[in-house]
């Protein structure tokens, strides 16, 4: 099957228990296609469920019901044998890379530890070195360990180890939320500079429009668990049709008058 499409869901539907044991939707009947190349920013507010969809598209939470197909293969329901391999080209990177960088790891294991378990073929310390210079960090930062950089510099790191395998689809969970604002758009810059040159479709995950707007070519609106509007970054920005959307923009000082 041919298809310009890197990832389709259909109908996906994930509930949660509440402390009562009681369950709760989280995501319901989400549909959502991206094509190759496409930067989607994915919005709503805190609890409106945008990690958990990241998480259940990447199978490390299992939907309850619906259908994820990446790059024409139906993931769904893959075994985490399966999965695995398909990891090497769907990568996420975490809203807090201090809790996802192994604090006891130099950045040269870090970052080398997809290419050793992927069993990366040409020379690992080279490879590691050209990402450290593609996130624009020194070389002597190789022996360091994540305690030693600045929030932004650890967030290079995560980037340099999500894209050591060249993967064709990276999902950013609120990348640039705990920095910032002028080292947020240095690292939104080199978020979207290295998604391009490395032809990497990608969900750009926040609850900041103003960062969902600088990177996305595409937005899709989350609230309560359901996507209501997907469009084009201006489009969604400029002409919202959704009651939610208005009110996220209206939350935002200054937004509409920003264009
Ligand atoms: N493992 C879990 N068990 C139970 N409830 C959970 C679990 N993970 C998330 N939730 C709940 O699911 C809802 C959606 O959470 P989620 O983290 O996906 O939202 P979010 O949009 O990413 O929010 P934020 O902007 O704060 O990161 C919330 O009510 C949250 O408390
Ligand atoms: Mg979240």
């Amino acid at each position: 099957m041919m298809s310009n499409k890197i990832l389709e869901i259909n109908n996906l539907e994930k509930s949660f228990l509440d402390p009562n044991k009681n369950p709760f939707k989280v995501l319901k009947n989400i549909s959502l296609s991206i094509k190759s190349g496409e930067i989607l920013g994915l919005v709503g507010e805190s609890g409106s469920g945008k990690t958990t969809l990241g998480r259940v598209i990447i199978r490390l939470l299992n939907s309850d019901s619906g259908q994820i197909i990446f790059n024409g293969q139906d993931i769904t329901s893959l075994s985490k044998k399966l999965m695995r391999k398909v990891r090497k080209d769907m990568q996420i990177i975490f809203q807090d890379p201090f809790g996802s960088l192994n604090p006891r790891h130099t950045i040269k294991n870090i970052i080398s530890e997809p290419l050793v378990i992927h069993n990366y073929k040409k020379n690992i310390l080279d490879r590691v070195y050209e990402l450290l210079h593609q996130v624009g960090l020194d070389k002597s930062s190789i022996n360091l360990y994540p305690h030693e950089f600045s929030g932004g510099q650890r967030q290079r790191i995560a980037i340099a180890r999500a894209i050591a395998l060249k993967p064709k689809f990276l999902i950013a969970d609120e990348s640039v939320s705990a920095l910032d604002v002028s080292i947020q758009s240095q690292i939104l810059n080199l978020i979207s500079r290295l998604v391009r040159e490395n032809n990497i479709s990608m969900i750009f995950i926040s609850h900041d429009l103003s960062v969902i707007r600088h990177i996305s070519d595409n937005i899709a609106v989350m609230n309560k668990g359901s996507i209501v509007e997907r469009g084009k970054t201006e489009d969604v920005l400029v002409k919202p049709t959704h009651n939610y959307t208005k009110m996220l923009i209206d939350a935002v000082p200054g937004f509409k008058t920003n264009f």
